[in-house]
């Protein structure tokens, strides 16, 4: 891996304004997993990667008062949709009280904010337990603005969302970046806008549907483009092949024919695994037998790259100069179908390019395999990073004021 030179994505940053004695509004995406049984925080990440920014605004001298949305409770008061328990790990993280208001726009948190000091901080109820938020209602945003004098967003894995507290608070208030969504927008923008070349993507999961947009754009971008996962077997299919019960999308055949000849016209390579590991069911009980993609048994469904597929990415990883990765190789919680996903992670980490990985399940991959210090940015976005890819406008970033 390699730290690499960012390029910015031209917004004001936390940095680019006053905060002494103001009251901020903090978007952070607090969206972290619990365990269902014991209410606890599985994974911390996204809190801890929101810690930078409100450390500065508290030494600065700011009041901060944050906010997040937290799972999909549509609209209503639910309490398994609390963030009290991300107030109580946020206190412990910054060795101070994080004072916990009872409601979103309500009596509880207007008074906790009016009686906010400088070097405080306080935490809203989940926003989305009004259903205005996700309609970006321009009165409830005012609302959740009026307790403030600065708007920061920090959420990067909510700014493809256009709602009421990524978007719509941007109409009432000066509004900023917070350090991770800079980070954020830094690394993955100068990925994909000025990359050091080959720039080499890989792209894997089940659905080709959910990358076809990423793939079309990173067509204008990438040197190569690496296909792994469960969306590998619809481009067989459409070439012809026989793939078994492994995963296809019928209805992307012609979608995926146009990618292929696209790729060609341009130039760029693009990396299909030649085989496979199958087995005969969905299970880690099933016998994994080598097969050629273009060949899986009647009865057999892909579940892994296999071992010469395994070789070419690798190859292909190691001469890059910049990676980005979004989507697993193959069913890596399964141990038996995880050497390929594995391969492509070690590749990833050994190797001297800026390594980028998109958020969900390959950023799950790399911390399952203990490689995460040895990536240079690994996104705190699933969906959101994906739509960056993709080159979309994103709501949350564009609202922001220009630098
Ligand atoms: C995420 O976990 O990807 C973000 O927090 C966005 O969540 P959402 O898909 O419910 O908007």
């Amino acid at each position: 891996m390699s730290t690499g030179n960012a390029t910015s994505y031209d917004k004001k940053s936390v940095k680019d304004v006053e905060v002494k004695g103001k009251k901020v509004l903090l978007r952070c995406d607090f969206n972290v997993p619990l365990d269902k049984e014991t209410g606890e925080i599985t994974d911390e990440g996204r809190i801890v990667a929101a810690l930078p920014t409100i450390n500065y605004l508290l030494e600065q001298g700011a009041a901060v008062i944050a906010c997040s949305h937290f799972g999909r409770p549509k609209g209503e008061f639910r309490s398994e949709f609390s963030l009290a328990p991300v107030a109580v790990c946020l206190a412990k993280h910054l060795g101070k009280p994080v004072k916990m208001a009872k409601d979103v726009i309500g009596s509880d948190a207007v008074s906790l904010a009016k009686g906010l000091q400088p070097g405080e901080i306080m935490l809203i109820e989940n926003t989305r337990f009004h259903k205005e938020e996700e309609k970006n209602d321009p009165e409830f945003a005012k609302k959740l603005a009026d307790m403030a004098d600065i708007f920061v967003s920090d959420a990067f894995g909510s700014v493809h969302r256009a709602h009421a507290s990524t978007e719509g608070v941007s109409h009432y208030l000066p509004a900023v970046s917070g350090f991770l969504l800079k980070k954020e927008l830094d690394h993955i923008g100068g990925a994909i806008s000025a990359p050091k070349r080959p720039l080499v993507a890989i792209l894997g999961g089940a659905k080709v549907s959910d990358k076809l947009g990423v793939i079309n754009n990173l067509m204008k971008i990438a040197d190569s483009i690496i296909i792994g996962g469960g969306m590998a077997y619809t481009f067989f299919k459409a070439q012809g092949g026989r793939i078994g019960n492994s995963l296809c999308e019928d209805n992307e055949i012609e979608n995926v024919l146009k990618m292929l000849e696209n790729a060609k016209t341009r130039g760029v390579k693009l990396l299909l695994p030649v085989d496979s590991i199958a087995g005969s069911e969905f299970s880690n009980n099933t016998e994994p037998k080598t097969v050629l993609s273009n060949e899986i048994p009647d009865g057999m469904m892909a579940l892994d790259i296999g071992p010469k597929a395994v070789e070419a990415f690798v190859n292909e990883i190691i001469a890059a100069k910049t990676v980005v990765w979004n989507g697993p190789m193959g069913v890596f919680e399964f141990s038996k179908f995880a050497e390929g996903t594995k391969a492509v992670a070690n590749a990833v980490a050994q190797s001297h390019a800026i390594s980028i990985i998109g958020g969900g399940d390959s950023a799950a991959a790399v911390r399952k395999f203990g490689l995460e210090d040895k990536i240079t940015h690994i996104s705190t976005g699933g969906g959101a990073s994906l739509e960056f890819m993709e080159g979309k406008i994103l709501p949350g970033i564009a609202c922001l004021l220009d630098a």
